[in-house]
């Protein structure tokens, strides 16, 4: 079969396309066909040795997807063959070989059903951004219905999420994006309003537009110099989630703007939620959707052979998830 490898750790710009042996699925797995493969900032990190793990080279990522059950390995309980499936967040891609290969072999328990009324492209990429945005929004325990929740680089996989989601859950929903485009966009997901981090006057907008209200929880996926900026838009008690760091390190950090308002800031790690965490989160993330009838948003679908084009577009900013098609 082909898929993409990964011979070194120096980056995704080395990924080649090659012809590699057949995965053969182990007790208790399927082998998957795959249909659509999603992309995440996580892969260049991992094939930047930027990620804990170091799985074995050539490695080939790809976090998520969807595909057909084409073997049912002893012990993979109900799974039949021809079922159409995506993958939970697991080990796929990150510790044994990922989705950007033709087949997969997958642990049946990382298995997920495709919601009703969803295409296949919605279902590729929805599970790692959902449960990581849910965990965002939840880890602080419960909060107000009325409260604000600012979700920056909100344009992206975990920032559509997390808007669809707080929105979902009655909140106030501010979203940051340097594109006018897309928070217009964001508007018509179920953002309450949009600023660019790029303008100067964010923070003084954002404050007139809030008011006498401020930021209850903030989502950061961009970390840099934006995060201090987002700190101040805090109220008392405000929450920052901290999820990635697209910007790179926050380059001054001044400990002293947490103390007054007495701000609490906490790291997402989807990764530590385990398989039974993972599988009753993603039942509340469906909930939720169902409530507005929301749906993943696909920004752009690429040819299997075009992973690379796919990557510099992740790069660009999307609106919503990247894929690949992996069978025509
Ligand atoms: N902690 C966890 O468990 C976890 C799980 C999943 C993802 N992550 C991390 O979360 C972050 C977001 O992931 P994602 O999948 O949503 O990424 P994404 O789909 O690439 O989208 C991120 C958005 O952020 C904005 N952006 C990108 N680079 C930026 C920069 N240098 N400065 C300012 N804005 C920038 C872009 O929006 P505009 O162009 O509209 O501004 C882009 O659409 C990544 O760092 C990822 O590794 C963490």
């Amino acid at each position: 079969m082909k898929a993409w490898l990964l011979d070194d750790f120096t980056g995704i710009d080395r990924l080649r396309l090659a012809e590699v042996a057949e995965p053969v699925p182990q007790k208790g797995e399927v082998l998957l066909e795959m249909h659509f493969a999603s992309l995440n900032p996580a892969d260049r990190y991992l094939a930047e040795a930027q990620y804990p793990a170091k799985p074995p080279l050539p490695h080939i990522l790809g976090r998520d997807g969807m595909g057909t059950v084409i073997q049912v390995s002893a012990g993979a309980g109900e799974v039949r063959i021809g079922e159409r499936r995506g993958i939970l967040r697991g080990g796929v891609g990150v510790e044994r070989p990922g989705t950007f290969a033709q087949r997969v072999a997958v642990p049946v328990q990382d298995l997920v059903e495709i919601p009703a009324g969803w295409s296949e492209q919605e279902a590729a990429g929805a599970t790692l951004v959902y449960l990581t945005a849910y965990q965002a929004l939840t880890m602080w325990g419960p909060l107000a219905p009325s409260a604000v929740v600012l979700v920056t680089g909100a344009s992206g996989g975990v920032g559509v999420a997390a808007v669809q989601l707080a929105n979902a859950m009655g909140h106030t929903v501010v979203g940051l994006s340097r594109s006018s485009e897309k928070g217009q966009r964001l508007l018509q997901l179920g953002a309450t309003a949009t600023f660019n981090p790029e303008d100067r006057q964010w923070r003084q907008s954002l404050r007139t537009a809030l008011a006498p209200r401020r930021v209850d929880l903030a989502i950061d996926n961009i970390g840099g110099n934006l995060l201090p900026q987002v700190i101040e838009t805090l109220g008392d008690c405000g929450k920052v989630s901290i999820v990635g760091r697209l910007a790179g390190p926050v380059p001054s950090f001044n400990t002293a703007t947490l103390l007054f308002r007495r701000i609490r800031m906490g790291g997402v790690a989807v990764g530590t939620y385990t398989n039974a965490e993972s599988r009753a989160a993603w039942q509340q993330v469906l909930q939720l959707l169902s409530r507005n009838e929301a749906r993943p948003l696909v920004d752009s679908v690429f040819p299997f052979d075009e992973l690379p084009k796919a990557f510099e577009r992740l790069a660009q900013g999307p609106m919503g998830k990247v894929l690949v098609q992996v069978q025509p």
